[in-house]
């Protein structure tokens, strides 16, 4: 198996080959999407919603990422595996960045991390990749940002926030960043950055852009009331684990499970 590379990824772009990414946050998980050929993984902090149940991204620790990044690694076999820095650990202080990129990079064996913001946190990024570590930037609706914000709402639909966004979007690529996420804002305002800049754009809620990401509860309906107009459901894995659940809880009250093959 040829694996994906950043280089690889710099050429789908040139191909027009779109770019497939998906999170995962456990071993079991990853193995299923990296052998059903996605090109990259995110562990996302996400996992901070998804895996442990918080409203917010900012909870999750630098550790809890590395627990779930180097469960996602042991099921590797080809894709790209990127890893967020977790709120608190990179902004305002590029050595702090560094130091949890590189623990990141040893204690779990990722390829890659991911980080949100522009000109903000630019020290941090030049940093890390000075270092030799790939990074991927995230603009538009920077979940960390949320109290910022202080909605879901799409971005930068205004021009100021636009423009910025643009020039941010720049200043990440001539940092050396290998792609951006781009999250949550107008597909036309993408389309403007995908073509821009050379490497990746990669959409969440952001049109056509040159790959998609999803998390995975959304991609596979396990989150019921979760329905954003970006998502595309490929499953309704919550239906599907409810009614098994109900048939599982039937069979043992009811003594149908086990039945005599199913025992020693
Ligand atoms: O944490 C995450 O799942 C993400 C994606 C939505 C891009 O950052
Ligand atoms: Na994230």
């Amino acid at each position: 198996i040829k694996r994906v590379t950043t280089h690889v990824l710099q050429k789908m772009k040139i191909d027009g080959e779109k770019i497939s990414m998906i999170t995962a946050y456990d071993y079991s998980m990853a193995r299923i999407f990296d052998d059903a050929g996605i090109d990259v993984i995110l562990v996302g902090d996400s996992a901070s919603n998804v895996m442990a149940g918080h409203e917010t991204t900012l909870p999750i620790t630098l550790d809890q990422m590395i627990y779930h990044a180097s469960s996602v690694i042991r099921a590797i076999k080809r894709c790209f595996v990127v890893v967020d820095l977790p709120f608190g650990s990179y902004q305002g202080n590029s050595k702090e960045a560094l130091n949890s990129a590189i623990r990141i990079m040893k204690e779990t064996g990722a390829h890659g991390i991911k980080i949100e913001g522009g000109e903000e946190i630019i020290e941090s990024v030049k940093r890390i990749i000075s270092a030799g570590v790939p990074v991927m930037g995230h603009l538009g609706l920077t979940p960390q940002s949320i109290y910022k914000f202080g909605t879901y709402a799409v971005r930068a639909t205004e021009d100021a926030e636009a423009q910025k966004l643009i020039s941010d979007a720049k200043l990440l690529q001539d940092a050396g960043c290998f792609a951006i996420v781009l999250e949550k804002i107008p597909a036309a305002l993408a389309k403007e950055v995908a073509a821009a800049v050379h490497i990746p754009i990669i959409g969440i809620g952001a049109g056509n852009v040159d790959g998609q990401v999803l998390v995975m509860h959304d991609m596979l309906g396990i989150n019921k009331e979760f329905k954003p107009r970006f998502l595309r459901r490929y499953l309704d894995l919550y239906s599907q684990i409810y009614d098994a659940t109900q048939a599982y809880i039937s069979d043992v009250k009811s003594q149908d499970f086990p039945n005599e093959k199913e025992q020693y």
